[in-house]
């Protein structure tokens, strides 16, 4: 870990940045975007603006500074736990003004307590400065969070923050979205030990053995799931599991989230109230892990499991070390990953070869999490820290694993060693495909 000044620099960048952003996504939304609970899944906006300043004062001006409650009737409002999304349309929620200034409010308290605090390296909260990267970082995931919520809507007029949206154009391409790599068995070192950055959830790390498989170079492509639709995939049976043909049944569903025929028989893709023609090459994004499963199996495939695609995205067999990123350690630039917002969408593949595995795995950060086979379960060794709520609570429920990062992750999150999960039939995230073939869990 770097000199604590350098530390510290970093992590006030991380939390000026993401603070500047989540102005810049909620600022120009009309009050009853900011208000109404325009699906079950997702929370009005205002909550997780609110949310995200009670989390910084529950950690950062108490638990760090010992401070007293601004007021508890908010750390029961903005307790996810005693108020789960379904219910959070009906809470009293505040003005957004008073959202916002009770952000502001919050902030300026918690630059003074950083600037008083040692990163103790005794203390697991203040070493490295953890509590501030966690921090930073939940906030961009609650970013992510509101992203998905606004995406969700097909009701949403043209969203000002992507109206790079609206000048999108599709460009021919030179790759072949359907290459794949091998990676030879053996095993690699899953998780880490990092404890200035990393969740509970992606530690210890530890030796997996991984039989020899393939697994697409790049996600699947948007061409590539069209030629699925076209298939008729949704409409075969033997495609999908016994869970994706209850799916299929309880939804209807027939394409991804957002996709539009465009009457010529093509696409269309609503993305935050603009309308953009399908990018053949861009990867495919809103779709369930049982639609990720049936599309795997399309193509001879299935979905990785969460072991193989970790190997295959940060192992360095040379090294013999798995790497912070699937190009090294230097952290994202937008050489190596589309994250941080930068699009408002993925990213045509083939675009981000600097950042290729040493197995030669592209855009495995960034762009769209990749669903993987596993369930969400703790590494052997897991210890909860610093609270049950992030992780453990989820664990051996049913959740599936989904790796990487999407273009609405900040680079502060966007470890190769970062789980996310979500139940198996939610596609409001920005979730898509990446296909493994053959090794011990059967051949193509
Ligand atoms: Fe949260």
């Amino acid at each position: 870990v770097a000199a604590v000044g350098t530390r510290r620099r970093t992590l006030e960048g991380w939390l000026e940045r993401h603070r500047r952003r989540t102005r810049k996504l909620v600022d120009p939304l009309a009050d009853d975007d900011m208000h109404r609970q325009h699906h079950a899944i997702m929370s009005p906006v205002v909550w997780d603006v609110g949310h995200v300043a009670n989390f910084e004062e529950w950690w950062l001006l108490r638990e760090l500074a010992g401070r007293p409650s601004t007021d508890p009737d908010l750390d029961v409002l903005y307790d996810p736990v005693v108020n789960p999304r379904a219910g959070r349309g009906g809470l009293a929620l505040p003005e957004r003004r008073e959202a916002i200034a009770y952000l502001d409010a919050v902030r300026a308290e918690a630059v003074e307590v950083m600037r008083a605090t040692t990163f103790d390296p005794d203390e697991p909260l203040r070493r490295d400065g953890y509590v501030f990267s966690m921090v930073a970082q939940h906030e961009a995931q609650h970013q992510e969070t509101i992203l998905a919520a606004l995406d969700l809507r097909a009701d949403l007029d043209p969203y000002p923050p992507a109206a790079l949206l609206a000048s999108h154009r599709v460009l021919g391409r030179s790759v072949d979205d359907e290459a794949r790599v091998a990676v030879p068995a053996g095993a690699f070192v899953m998780g880490t030990d990092d404890t200035a950055d990393a969740y509970d959830n992606e530690r210890p790390g530890h030796l997996v053995d991984v039989g020899d498989f393939w697994i697409d170079r790049f996600p699947v492509t948007g061409r590539r799931f069209a030629a699925f639709i076209a298939d008729g995939g949704y409409a075969r049976a033997e495609l999908w599991s016994d869970g994706g043909r209850a799916w299929l049944a309880d939804t209807g569903h027939g394409a991804p989230q957002g996709w539009v025929p465009d009457g010529a028989g093509g696409w269309g893709i609503r993305r935050f109230g603009h309308l953009v023609p399908l990018d053949p090459f861009e990867p495919v994004v809103h779709v369930s892990y049982w639609e990720a499963q049936a599309f795997a199996h399309w193509v001879g495939g299935r979905l990785p499991t969460e072991a193989e695609w970790e190997k295959a995205v940060r192992w360095d067999p040379v090294g013999g070390r798995s790497r912070p990123y699937p190009w090294g350690d230097a952290p994202p630039t937008p050489r190596h990953a589309n994250v941080d917002v930068a699009r408002f969408g993925p990213a045509p593949v083939g675009s981000l070869p600097a950042g290729a595995s040493a197995y030669g795995v592209e855009h495995a950060v960034g762009d769209v999490y990749e669903w993987t086979a596993s369930e969400f379960t703790a590494y052997p060794g897991f210890s909860c820290f610093p609270y049950p709520e992030y992780s453990e609570v989820f664990f051996d429920e049913g959740y599936r694993v989904l790796r990487g990062a999407s273009w609405a992750t900040s680079a502060a999150v966007a470890r190769a060693s970062f789980r996310n999960w979500d139940h198996p039939q939610r596609r409001q995230i920005f979730s898509g495909i990446r296909v493994a073939y053959g090794g011990d869990r059967g051949r193509p």
